[in-house]
């Protein structure tokens, strides 16, 4: 099967099993600060697997378009990439262990044809300092499941990966960690925030038997070893925890939340342990094996380097990204540049994204509509930030012909020119050489200091940005969210229909908005803009929601949306309503969470005041605003 058909399979799977297809989300977290990019399926449902109802039922399964920025840096090995689809499948406290297990154990071997014999799983071995007991549910279910295939299903208990480096496979079939196999966004129990959902996981594992085992990774082999003889293919989690201030609680319902990497399962099923190699990757190498005019296999980190960056930085694009020098437009930025750089590396010089990008589009365009809709636009989006990078490639040959002025490169200034120009080290290596500027003694490792500071400073960022955390903010963000739908009413109400959302975000400070209008606002229309909001929370409307089918409430009700949103056949349809009518001043689709009146909005006197009104891409205005 090819990856487009597996994808199709399994939402076909799960269909048959009573659940709904729902649209994937957008890789920009719309209602979500706490983090830039949707890094998993679950994160657009975290809202629902906390207990709030979802208009879809209570069984979902889709293919979420996922970016894992954090990675960048590790792209080039057989199965890691910052971009991937992966396929979920969710109960909201209906189904669990019993069915979750058998179905996506069918679903591998029976649909997609895998070999029973080659995959192992782990289950979560308990922290009995923290409550957590050891899921031995979960492992009888494999046993039996695995015994009725006449396979052996010896259990081991290995506790960490350095455990596991110690005490290798045993002969077992099914292992138990301990943080390993608990799931959340931040990690195991411990590193959890308050407020935070998470719970025990069991994970598949494909073994490719003729991988040989890299004693670099430990001295033994084991299903959490990274050397790549075993491939983690999806994990279950069991989706039945909260963190609080005392410790751990269950969740109103027990849920399954289950994610599987498309690309993996469809390396497993042409049996290759290298992703690069599959039906939606494998014409993107082709294409810049046809350009450079070398092979895959003596070009094998740049091919692959270049593949991944490129199919995130198409879809960021289509998701309405643009590249920037702040948040998600500099990680497009940042993935376009290092594509160019490695591309030196295959000797490619000349403008080559465009092409790429074409074939990277031929490859989704049949089932991702949005793009279809706006491929011109997202490729010349990237070909013009090349373009524009191999501009400064130029500038910073001139900032190297100057800083050689004082005799020798340093690696400070090696340094300077990868961070700021963007050169690769072997480029600026090369240059100085052909220039005939020489380095100095230990350029190298002053060169590694300050990449290794660098790395730190972006991990902590990363990992900021992160663990705002969902806890005690929550107050503050449904204030900014309902202010939110206010601003955007009073938009409309002032400027025309020709408003239409375009993102929104929100932090503790602030809410930012993006809508298309083609004229900067004058002063006059941004206050009275303000005195309309200012005026509805002054009003006190009462904020409640119901479910409607999506033609009735876009078509008939006039609720509004946001540009480049998909909706399931049902949405919720937040109304802000005066007391005194029962006709809404605002309806929304939206999936909340709201305060319950706009009074709220005006508590200690604050007032709506808007603090920025810019210019954010073509056509799009952005405002920032804040409740003071
Ligand atoms: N949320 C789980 C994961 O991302 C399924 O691995």
């Amino acid at each position: 099967m090819t990856a487009q058909e597996i994808r199709q399979a399994y939402l076909d799977y799960f269909k048959n099993k009573g659940h709904t297809v729902i649209p994937r989300a957008l890789l920009v977290p719309q209602e979500d600060p706490t983090t830039l990019f949707t890094g998993s399926g679950m994160q657009p449902l975290i809202p629902y697997l906390l207990g709030q109802e979802h208009p879809n039922g209570v069984r979902l399964v889709d293919s979420q378009t996922c970016l894992r920025a954090q990675d960048i840096e590790e792209v080039g090995d057989n199965r890691h990439t910052t971009f991937f689809e992966m396929l979920g499948n969710w109960s909201l406290g209906d189904y669990f262990k019993q069915e979750q297990i058998p179905w996506v154990y069918e679903f591998l071997t029976q649909t997609v044809g895998l070999d029973p014999k080659r995959i192992y799983v782990s289950c979560y071995s308990g922290n009995p300092n923290l409550g957590l007991p050891k899921d031995e549910e979960s492992a009888n279910i494999w046993t039996e499941l695995l015994s009725k295939q006449g396979l052996d299903t010896k259990q081991v208990d290995l506790g960490s990966v350095e455990q596991g480096a110690k005490l290798g496979e045993q002969d077992g079939r099914i292992f138990f960690y301990e943080d390993k196999n608990w799931w959340s966004r931040s990690g195991g129990p411990e590193s959890m925030p308050e407020g935070e959902p998470g719970g025990p996981d069991t994970e598949l594992f494909y073994l490719y038997p003729n991988v040989k085992h890299n004693p670099k990774y430990g001295e033994h082999c084991h299903v959490n070893c990274d050397c790549g003889r075993y491939i983690e293919l999806g994990n279950c989690v069991f989706m039945e925890y909260q963190k609080t201030k005392s410790g751990f609680t269950k969740l109103p319902k027990q849920n399954v939340d289950y994610g599987g990497g498309l690309e993996r399962i469809s390396a497993a099923a042409i049996d290759s342990p290298d992703v690069y190699s599959i039906s939606v990757m494998q014409p993107i190498i082709e294409t810049l094996e046809r350009l450079s005019s070398k092979t895959y296999d003596s070009n094998t980190t740049p091919m692959r380097v270049i593949t991944d960056h490129l199919r995130a930085a198409v879809f960021l694009a289509v998701d309405g990204v643009v590249p920037s020098n702040k948040e998600q437009g500099y990680v497009m930025r940042r993935l376009i540049r290092r594509a160019v750089r490695f591309a030196f590396d295959l000797g490619i010089e000349q403008n080559f994204i465009e092409e790429v990008s074409r074939t990277v589009t031929d490859l989704y365009v049949k089932d991702f509509p949005d793009m279809a809709e706006r491929r011109d636009g997202v490729i010349a989006t990237l070909a013009k930030e090349e373009k524009l990078f191999r501009q400064t490639l130029r500038k910073g040959l001139h900032q190297m012909d100057k800083l050689s002025k004082a005799g020798k490169l340093s690696g400070e200034d090696m340094f300077m020119l990868y961070d700021t120009f963007g050169f690769p080290l072997e480029l600026s290596a090369e240059e100085a050489a052909t220039r005939g500027i020489a380095l100095d003694k230990d350029w190298k490792k002053a060169f590694d200091e300050q990449m290794a500071q660098q790395r730190e400073r972006s991990h902590t960022a990363s990992k900021g940005t992160f663990k705002g955390g969902l806890a005690g903010h929550e107050d503050i963000h449904k204030k900014y969210h309902t202010a939110t739908h206010l601003l955007y009413k009073a938009l409309r109400l002032n400027l025309g229909d020709e408003v239409v959302q375009h993102g929104s975000n929100i932090t503790d400070e602030r809410l930012r908005f993006d809508f298309s209008y083609s004229n900067k606002l004058t002063p006059e229309q941004l206050s009275a803009i303000e005195a309309e909001v200012n005026e509805q929370i002054k009003r006190d409307l009462v904020v409640t929601w119901s479910e409607y089918p999506t033609k009735v409430a876009i078509n008939e009700m006039g609720a509004l949306g946001a540009f480049g949103d998909r909706y399931g056949d049902k949405v919720k349809v937040y109304s802000m309503t005066p007391k005194d009518t029962d006709k809404p001043y605002s309806l929304e689709v939206c999936g909340g969470p709201h305060v319950e009146h706009t009074g709220l909005l005006g508590e200690d006197k604050k007032q709506f005041k808007i603090v920025k009104e810019e210019s954010s891409s073509a056509g799009i205005r952005r405002i920032k605003a804040v409740l003071k």
